[in-house]
């Protein structure tokens, strides 16, 4: 399925949310492609990247979140095991799990545990070089007005370092294997 299609058939076009989710998830579709193309990998699913990046925020419409137009029940965190269960139900399990684990630098268990965070309790962390690259490459982009602006790689780690030192190695860790991910 087209994810454009998929976006369409739960955000209205020409709504606040629609808008900002299209130009957000082109943001990242074409970071995360441009990441991969540094790799050099050709196991790298290319394709599954592009769809699975331009569907990584399907989940927002569920949460509390008016200043984006989304305006569910849930906080906004959620938004990464709604997109999940979301895509589940369509048949894109694969799709369904970068949805969940793109959140911040992905999720433990432990931490959703000890910092009381509205998630079920179970690891959400990027796994697979593709969820890694989607995950990473999301961290550049916001849904503010600016958000077609790329942050810089110092102003992500600072980002980064306000999740707490377990965040802070793991997305070390996953610049090690992406190399060079800034413009
Ligand atoms: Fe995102």
């Amino acid at each position: 399925m087209n994810p454009v299609d998929i976006i369409n058939n739960y955000y209205k076009p020409g709504s606040l949310s629609h808008d900002i989710l299209m130009v957000h998830s082109e943001a990242v579709a074409r970071k995360a492609a441009k990441i991969a193309e540094g790799l050099d990998d050709p196991a790298i699913d290319r394709d599954f990247i592009y769809d699975a990046a331009k569907l990584h925020d399907i989940g927002i419409f569920y949460t509390d979140a008016p200043g984006i137009g989304c305006f569910g029940n849930y906080p906004y965190m959620c938004h990464g095991y709604l997109g999940r269960n979301l895509l589940e139900e369509l048949g894109m399990e694969k799709h369904a799990l970068v949805a969940e684990r793109h959140v911040g630098a992905g999720l433990t268990k432990k931490e959703i545990i000890e910092k009381d965070l509205p998630l079920p309790a179970r690891d959400m962390l990027p796994l697979t070089i593709e969820e890694i690259i989607i995950c990473v490459a999301d961290k550049f982009f916001s849904k503010n007005p600016d958000m077609k602006k790329e942050f810089s790689l110092s102003d992500v780690m600072a980002k980064i370092e306000t999740y707490g030192r377990e965040s802070m190695v793991r997305f070390e860790s996953w610049l090690k294997i992406l190399g060079d991910v800034h413009e």
